[in-house]
């Protein structure tokens, strides 16, 4: 089977092209002038549209289980969604729990994820219990293809890990050249702040963004830096949401440091002022929170996407529905009259690349090549995919996006595809939308019909970060 994508704007991370893509079987075939004769048992007419590489969400949480309940999108609704938003690819953090051997927990989310997924799909560790074992289990991992690992400074009692347990992975992590990668908020702080604002009767969702200060991730963030410069591995810091924290990125890579960092559409687009609003705010708690735009923060990190200090944008995507659904049970109402009781996370796999396109090319704050490089090529490069995908070349897997420049449309909890009963972008005009969706050479998405299928998409064993110096 082959299909020749016609009169596109092939656009990459390195460059803008007129171009016809062949794509033969599951591959790339060639990329050649527009108007080159070229044969295909299909055509797909791309003409006024962007040819972009599949997008690659490096952070997604989907079945997790957190605050007594489970993130609301499981591996087949979570990748169906993604594609229709036009990320042919996702990396989802398989969970070890305490006193659980590290590679049960990888195990456990393949069993979830195999032949469940429409889109291909990879995992990252979360490393919830330092041992021994589990540190051995660190060297399997590797040759299952998980090439890093996350970690957290925050949440006590839950995935919290102390230094001396960071400290202790990061050295097993520098040994295989894995990456570590870091929520780096410091929980113990954070615990004595909303226990003192519970205290005061400070119950609402706001009360989350407020004792979760952005000094705390700005602190872990410093710590985490040094530990891995100390350890010698590479470290790439998750879900940035405060200036304090970029500016320790950028200072470790003006070091000449490996150290990385992403943020999500949350960061750039929400603000603390979502919060507010009573327990409507729920909608919007997450782990670091939404900031306070007054203090900078947003456009901080559009400026961090701007010059490469911020490299990635990923979604965290991690729904909860806020009514009680007949299945999942109590969700976001888990908190209500106490904040800290909130499942923390937001739905967002769906919008990434679309949200991206708007605010980066559309509202011209980074050019079309990174925007593409943001949400595809980087998250190839970083996490072992490259040049498989994330790019748009003969030999690559042919993972395509054909994007509407000129759509406009409005996200909306009516129209998504994610498992959840409200929109964080409730009625918000984007514009630039996709227009077709191809996974390895088949068409998934065809302007509003769903033509994939659960199953489709394929496991992926990851080669080593390809950013290190
Ligand atoms: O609030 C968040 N981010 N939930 C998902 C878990 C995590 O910390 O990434
Ligand atoms: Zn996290
Ligand atoms: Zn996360």
């Amino acid at each position: 089977m082959s299909i020749l994508i016609k009169n596109g704007t092939v656009i990459t991370a390195a460059g803008q092209q007129e171009a016809d893509v062949l794509i033969v079987g599951e591959r790339i075939e060639s990329v050649s002038a527009r108007g080159t004769n070229v044969q295909a048992d299909e055509v797909l007419d791309a003409q006024g549209k962007y040819v972009v590489p599949g997008g690659i969400d490096v952070h997604t949480h989907m079945e997790l289980p957190f605050g007594g309940t489970f993130a609301s999108d499981d591996f087949e609704t979570g990748t169906r969604a993604a594609a229709w938003g036009g990320t042919t690819t996702i990396i989802d953090f398989a969970v070890q729990t305490k006193g659980q051997n590290l590679m049960d927990g990888y195990e456990a989310w393949r069993t979830k994820a195999d032949g469940n997924c429409a889109i291909d799909y990879g995992f990252h560790l979360i490393v919830g219990d330092v041992t021994d074992q589990s540190l051995k289990e660190m060297d399997i991992a590797m040759g299952e293809g998980v090439t890093s690992f996350k970690m957290f400074m925050a949440y006590p009692g839950v995935f919290y890990s102390t230094d001396g347990e960071i400290f202790r992975a990061m050295q097993k992590a520098a040994e295989n050249g894995a990456t570590i990668m870091m929520h780096a908020e410091n929980g113990i702080a954070i615990d004595v702040l909303i226990a003192q604002a519970l205290e005061r009767g400070e119950t609402d969702p706001i009360y989350h963004g407020i004792v979760r200060r952005s000094i705390l991730e700005g602190e872990a963030t410093h710590r985490a830096i040094k530990l891995a410069e100390l350890a010698g591995c590479p470290l790439y810091v998750v879900h940035m949401s405060a200036l304090e924290a970029l500016a320790e990125v950028t200072n470790a890579r003006d070091e000449g440091l490996n150290v990385f960092a992403e943020t999500c559409p949350q960061y750039l687009f929400l603000d603390l002022d979502d919060l507010g609003n009573g327990f409507e705010g729920a909608k919007f708690v997450c782990s670091p929170p939404l900031r306070d735009r007054a203090e900078g923060h947003q456009e901080a990190l559009w400026s961090g996407l701007a010059t490469n200090d911020l490299q990635i944008v990923s979604t965290d995507h991690c729904p909860f529905c806020f009514e009680d659904h007949p299945e999942l049970g109590r969700q976001k109402r888990l908190g209500e009259g106490d904040f800290s009781k909130i499942p923390n996370g937001l739905p967002g796999v769906e919008h990434r690349v679309e949200l991206i396109y708007h605010g980066a090319v559309a509202e011209e704050r980074l050019s079309l090549e990174r925007w593409v490089e943001v949400c595809a090529t980087t998250p190839a490069r970083m996490f072992g995919l490259y040049p498989r995908k994330g790019t748009i070349a003969v030999g690559s897997d042919a993972d395509i996006v054909i994007f509407d420049p000129d759509k406009h449309h409005q996200l909306s909890a009516a129209t998504h595809h994610m498992r959840t009963d409200y929109s964080c972008y409730e009625g918000m005009e984007v514009t630039g939308g996709v227009d077709t969706v191809l996974s390895r050479g088949r068409v998934i998405i065809s302007g509003d019909q769903y033509l994939g299928k659960k199953g489709d998409g394929q496991y992926l064993v990851r080669d080593l970060n390809q950013y290190l110096v």
